[in-house]
């Protein structure tokens, strides 16, 4: 019998994603130290590919892996028709927009066009044509605090989970858009085909969830 093929995120999820699956019983090879994308459980029934993160919608989406494991800040940028059976109590943090202390916020003087910088294009225009607030978004790819700070940007969109960075760069908290963790994702017709196994799985990792909380 093939594989599950698992898509897990590289990055912050990754150790608590493997801590999972060892807690649920499947012994997971050390994806933290090898150079292959595409390992095997020792049992053979999952082979776990190593992503980045916003990649894991989009392999979940198509088919090419059957289930993954991203946080929601990245599944709801990416907006995929994938299922979202179980929110796995790690991964929490939120994204919020922030700016300089001395930048004002809802909005700048002479009705100057707002610039916010993001890793999240998609959900920080949603956010501000919801709120009526017109601005322009600047796409950069990490270290968004820095844009305000070089006046790449007036705000910026970008998680906060101890509020660490933002308070190191001088930057505030203005508003809250989203809370995030992280979820299983799973492919609609893969479930549908494979049923047995997903909820196989899904049980040994929803289980192995309600004992850390
Ligand atoms: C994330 C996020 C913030 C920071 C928030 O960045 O984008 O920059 O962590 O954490 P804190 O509130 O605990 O300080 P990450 O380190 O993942 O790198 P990135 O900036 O390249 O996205």
């Amino acid at each position: 019998m093939k594989p599950l093929n698992v898509a897990v995120a590289k990055g912050r999820l990754l150790k608590p994603t493997l801590a999972l699956f060892r807690d649920a019983g499947i012994d997971v090879p050390d994806l933290e130290t090898t150079r292959r994308l595409l390992v095997p459980s020792a049992d053979g029934s999952l082979a776990f590919l190593l992503v980045k993160p916003a990649d894991v919608p989009v392999y979940v989406e198509s088919g090419a892996a059957d289930l993954g494991v991203v946080g929601t800040d990245v599944l709801r940028e990416a907006a995929s028709d994938v299922l979202e059976p179980l929110a796995l109590g790690f991964g929490a943090c939120r994204m919020v927009v922030a700016s300089p202390a001395d930048i004002p916020f809802p909005s700048l003087p002479g009705g100057m066009t707002t610039r916010v910088a993001t890793k999240y294009p998609r959900l920080t225009r949603a956010f501000f044509a919801e709120t009526g607030l017109g601005v322009e978004v600047i796409t950069v790819a990490g270290s968004v605090e820095v844009a305000p700070l070089l006046g790449l940007s007036h705000w910026i969109v970008d998680l906060v989970e101890t509020g660490r960075t933002l308070q190191d760069n001088g930057l505030v908290e203005r508003a809250e858009i989203l809370r995030v963790g992280a979820v299983v994702v799973v492919n609609r017709a893969s479930q549908k085909l494979k049923l047995e196994r997903h909820q196989e799985l899904l049980k040994k990792l929803s289980d192995a969830t309600t004992v850390r909380r």
